[in-house]
């Protein structure tokens, strides 16, 4: 089905001038990943004929190029999904839960208040010995949580074990045909080590203060500005691959594979475009999961992982970007 992309590309107010980065390597090596998707699939027709919204499924997967997301029962915690992610990705380390330093959590949907989803975690996974704490910061979470764990791992750490997980069915109202059809729940876990032979090679994280393109009230629903997030989100998804790689001192061609927050397809196949990267070399599962916040990155980041299309010495470039505004990324070499 053809896909449309939507507006022109506009000069927005969002990026103000940023200073070069000093260029940081960290040693980080990927041990393990591990994802977890409720089993409940919910597609688009679900919104026409169960929900009875004005819309499509044609006009749903031709702007965002979802086909079915998932959604958790009720009574579902974020906490359990993200400890089955956890504990798959854990398995395929070889590495017990007592082994783990650092557990961070990003989340937008935690459990409670307090305590922490990622002390929830911890219970859950018997990870006695990990320091634990969430990173709240929208659909750009797991690329924040990915940069603080390097920095712990290139200091006091052995192990980290970083993960995104959200419910996105929790944030919307779902009489809102503008922004319920875009959300999933999941979680996506990495087992990272500071040693063996991986590196990140450069990091970049931005933020800028806005409460008018996406907001989520305390305890009330989502509301989005879809035009500014398109313009937003086309605007420094590219900016920061080409910022990532310069800083890393490689080129976008380079690249094996981008890997980004899933937040529409049709966003990413503007930018693949726009970077001049074929689009199988973008990460897309979108169409199956929806967006899922935080969680998309390590979710797509599993899969691809799982298959078998990253081998070790490839460059990889994590981008999440949302809520807040705040966006970056991480350039790993695997
Ligand atoms: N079905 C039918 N019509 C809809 C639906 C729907 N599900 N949702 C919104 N519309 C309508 C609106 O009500 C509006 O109608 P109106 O003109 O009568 O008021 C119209 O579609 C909006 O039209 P446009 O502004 O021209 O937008 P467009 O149709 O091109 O696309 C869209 C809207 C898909 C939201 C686009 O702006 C977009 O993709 N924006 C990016 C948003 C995004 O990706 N969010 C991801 C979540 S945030 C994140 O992860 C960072």
């Amino acid at each position: 089905m053809e896909l449309v992309s939507s507006y022109p590309a506009t000069e927005v107010a969002w990026i103000a001038p940023q200073p070069p980065h000093r260029r940081r390597v960290h040693r980080v090596t990927v041990l393990g990943s591990g994802s977890a998707l409720p089993p409940r699939i919910v597609d688009n027709a679900y919104f026409v004929e169960q929900l009875g919204l004005d819309t499509t499924a044609t006009w749903i997967e031709q702007r965002t190029g979802i086909r079915q997301r998932r959604h958790v029962e009720s009574g579902v915690h974020v906490s359990e999904l993200a400890a089955q992610a956890a504990r798959q990705a854990l398995d395929r380390a070889g590495l017990a839960a007592e082994q783990v330093d650092l557990i961070i959590v990003a989340t937008s949907t935690p459990d409670y208040v307090m305590p922490s989803t990622a002390c929830l975690v911890q219970q859950r996974l018997g990870a006695g010995r990990a320091t634990a704490f969430d990173l709240c910061n929208g659909c750009a979470g797991f690329a924040y949580a990915l940069d603080v764990a390097a920095r712990y791992l290139a200091t006091e750490f052995a192990h980290a074990l970083v993960i995104g997980a959200d419910l996105g069915s929790r944030l919307v109202n779902f009489a809102d045909r503008s922004t319920c059809i875009f959300f999933g729940d999941g979680a996506g876990a990495v087992v990272l080590a500071g040693s063996g032979g991986g590196r990140i090679l450069a990091t970049r994280l931005c933020s800028s203060g806005d409460r008018e393109s996406l907001l989520v009230p305390i305890g009330g629903v989502m509301t989005m500005d879809g035009r500014a997030i398109w313009n937003f989100a086309t605007r420094v998804l590219p900016d920061t691959v080409r910022r990532l790689c310069r800083d890393a001192e490689v080129t976008v061609e380079q690249l094996k594979l981008l890997v980004p927050h899933q937040a529409n397809r049709n966003i990413l196949l503007a930018v693949a475009d726009e970077l001049g990267i074929p689009h199988d070399r973008v990460a897309v599962n979108i169409d199956r999961y929806g967006n899922t916040l935080a969680a998309s990155i390590p979710i797509a980041f599993d899969e691809v992982l799982a298959q078998g299309r990253l081998q070790s010495g490839d460059l990889v470039a994590l981008v999440g970007f949302g809520a807040g505004l705040a966006w970056g990324g991480v350039l790993l070499e695997l």
